[in-house]
């Protein structure tokens, strides 16, 4: 039953967990019980005394003792002795504690701290003689929880048919989610009450070359907000998700309450695991304030330092790209007509027609590598360099790229030559259309071929239906995919930036690597269905508390009527705000994604792009709301420059920046970017001011950012 009345929340706690485990945070804030009922497993959540999650569930449900299980087999009876949620009584607790400091290669901080107490509760299973851990380590900033199958007689192989972790909250919240899927991140966020969800879900559904949804369930990570006196800001996520699958929340309406739901193969089946192994960390980050919630890094210290003898190779990335020109539909992937049947190993390339809009020719490359380089970018994408792309998409095609070979107009050895006489390396786009399998057995052969040319780093991409045909983009196998595509990209000193990959959550500590994805709906979206002004106010809370988005910003010309007139489609911000995105999303791997044409016309702005660091010694959360507004400032790395971004959903609103995080007693050069008198996102996006001022930590500044409007600052020490 359901506290019906808020008081009951705030009932004191003692007494009510008589054989309660209790483990408290290192501040004493948060309280985490955990409590067996009738042999059931249960935790349990407080903040300063107010319950976050009231007595949940743990546990998972297997599939028979039988080595390999298929969606016909699922309803044998047998399954259920072997289930791992029920008649288990406590054989042992230990209890740790840490508190480090550690850096990482690439992040929004130099140090990232991670304190934390532990309590490990070992399970046995009477009836069946089977031992599980649950392991509990309780932060300043939230609890991470996972379950952990030590190898013993009775548990060498199982099969996950569900984890069935309850997330029961006490009282409808106000919610910022997208729909689940097994296939596609790439969702608009919605934001209702939890209770509405079911109501809404349909509405947050739209096409997508692969989806596979799981009705009125949502994706996490999941953002909530307790409203009312003292609100609560709760984050709902999952961290080290390594050789398991990825995990969606199916709602209870009723009770408030959120349960895991596993990606499945398509057998059905939700994990292949053999013992000793662990489960994904179960995240719940809470903050009185929205702002505390960005600043956790909760789901990077739950993962394992890295393994990496060298990271030497790892760097921040600005760059430039053949790519929003395709994606507008100005010029194309394929070199001969799209929608011809084109074979790998039998079609001779050079014998198509060509279309006379391949994108990825030498005179257009080495124009955008003019541009690049002049302003001081270090990296340029160039995608549909390589044969395939005319029946790329949608024909379930296993042999669709070999990743080494090159279209006819596209030399890759004066290309490349040419890029690093000027500075530039040319970034590599491995697109694998779903076929993971495929791309496995090239993967060597293009990572040498990288290797010879001098790229150091890979876009990778996985549009449609994965093949293996057996599995969906965030099932086991694929995870295990990414990771090896990440592991072998490291042997060849590779960076990844992977495009339909699993959502993060917070692995790059352990593969430092893998620097950016895509893994939600980016800028691309603009010029299909359009993203909506509060979207970029809501990633940060959802997508991005796992790692960094290749959200791909700097978009100048919104308006695509300026290509195509009568055409619709616009970018859904002002320029203002575009500039701004660089300080708010943080992207060590950062694309500045307009045409040089376009910056060409506002180099005044564009000024800002080419100042604004990738990597970062420091970062405050000035002040945010999910779905409303978020001002970061951030300190790049290795200097004394300051970075402050502001946005603003479809609401105008004006800010006060307080510049107190400054050096006392120094002087700054503020060069300040924001939105003109008369911007709106609509009306007059391209409209903005831009000044210069002299500041000192005593300085404020005053902002009216327009309708999806925003602000950028960029504060130099004045020598
Ligand atoms: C989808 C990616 O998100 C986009 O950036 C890329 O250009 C296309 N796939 C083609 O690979
Ligand atoms: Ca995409």
């Amino acid at each position: 039953m359901k506290n019906s009345t808020m008081g009951a929340i705030f009932l004191p706690i003692f007494s009510v967990f008589i054989n309660a485990q209790s483990l408290k945070s290192p501040d004493g804030k948060f309280e985490m019980n955990f409590q067996l009922k009738q042999g059931v497993p249960y935790y349990h959540l407080n903040y300063n005394g107010t319950v976050v999650i009231e007595d949940s569930k743990l546990g998972l449900r297997l599939f028979g003792n039988s080595p390999v299980k298929f969606a016909s087999e699922i309803t044998k009876a047998e399954d259920v002795q072997y289930d791992l949620n029920s008649g288990f009584t406590k054989t042992g607790e230990r209890r740790d504690a840490k508190n480090e400091i550690w850096q990482p290669v690439l992040g929004e901080k130099k140090n990232y701290i991670n304190h934390y107490n532990e309590l490990a509760i070992t399970l046995n299973q009477a009836s069946t003689d089977r031992s599980i851990i649950v392991r509990f380590r309780l932060f300043n900033d939230g609890l991470g929880f996972r379950y952990e199958f030590p190898q013993q007689k009775n548990l060498n192989y199982f099969t996950i048919k569900e984890e069935d972790t309850e997330f029961d909250l006490p009282t409808d919240m106000k919610a910022w989610w997208i729909v689940a899927d097994y296939d596609s991140q790439e969702y608009p966020s919605q934001t209702t009450k939890i209770s509405e969800i079911p109501a809404r879900w349909s509405q947050g559904v739209d096409k997508h070359s692969s989806q596979t949804l799981v009705k009125d369930a949502v994706q996490s990570p999941l953002m909530l907000k307790k409203e009312g006196r003292d609100p609560l800001y709760i984050n709902i996520a999952e961290a080290a998700v390594l050789d398991y699958p990825a995990s969606n929340l199916e709602v209870d309406v009723k009770d408030f309450k959120f349960k895991t739901h596993l990606t499945p193969d398509k057998n059905g089946a939700k994990g292949y695991i053999q013992t000793s192994s662990v489960s994904p960390w179960r995240t719940v980050i809470v903050s009185p304030k929205a702002e505390g919630v960005l600043d956790s890094k909760m789901l990077f210290n739950l993962n394992e330092p890295t393994r990496y003898k060298d990271t030497s190779y790892i760097h921040p990335t600005k760059y430039m790209g053949v790519w929003w020109e395709m994606i507008i539909g100005k010029s194309q992937w394929a070199y001969g007509e799209p929608k011809t049947n084109v074979h790998i190993d039998g079609t001779d390339f050079t014998k198509l027609t060509p279309n006379g809009k391949h994108g990825a020719n030498n005179t257009k490359v080495k124009e955008y590598i003019d541009f690049a380089a002049e302003n001081g970018f270090n990296g340029l994408l160039v995608e549909g360099w390589n044969i395939g792309w005319e029946d790329w998409i949608g024909h379930s095609k296993e042999f669709v790229f070999d990743f080494i070979t090159p279209y006819p107009d596209f030399d890759i050895k004066m290309l490349n030559e040419y890029a690093h006489s000027k500075g530039i390396k040319l970034i590599m786009h491995h697109e694998t259309s779903g076929s993971a399998a495929n791309y496995e057995r090239w993967a060597d052969k293009a990572f040498q071929l990288m290797n010879q040319y001098g790229y150091d780093a890979i876009k990778t991409g996985y549009v449609g239906d994965i093949i293996p045909r057996s599995e969906h983009h965030f099932s086991q196998w694929m995870i295990n995919h990414f990771y090896r595509i990440a592991e072998k990209a490291n042997e060849y000193k590779i960076m990844v930036n992977s495009h339909e990959s699993v959502r993060p959550g917070g692995e790059s500590r352990t593969y430092p690597n893998w620097v950016s994805a895509e893994s939600a709906r980016g800028t691309e979206h603009e010029a299909f269905l359009g993203n909506n002004p509060d979207h970029q106010t809501i990633l940060p809370f959802t997508r991005w508390m796992g790692g960094s988005m290749d959200y791909t910003p700097g978009i100048f010309q919104t308006k695509l009527d300026y290509y195509f007139p009568g055409d619709k489609r616009f970018v859904k911000t002002t320029l203002a705000k575009q500039l701004a995105l660089y300080v708010v999303m943080y992207m060590p791997v950062q694309m500045a994604a307009d045409l040089p044409e376009n910056y060409r016309k506002h180099m005044d702005a564009f000024q800002f792009i080419k100042d604004v660091a990738a990597d970062w010694d420091d970062t405050k959360i000035l002040s945010a709301e999910p779905g409303d507004y978020i001002i970061t400032a951030r300190k790049a790395k290795g200097t004394e420059n300051w970075f402050v971004g502001g946005i603003t959903d479809e609401n105008k609103r004006s800010y006060t920046v307080d510049f107190s995080f400054l050096d006392k007693g120094r002087k700054y050069e503020a060069t300040v970017y924001e939105d003109g008198q008369k911007a709106d996102y609509i009306d007059n996006p391209q409209s903005y001011h831009i000044y210069k001022k002299v500041i000192t930590s005593k300085s404020k500044i005053s902002f009216n950012m327009a309708r999806s409007g925003g602000f950028a600052v960029s504060v130099k020490p004045v020598q």
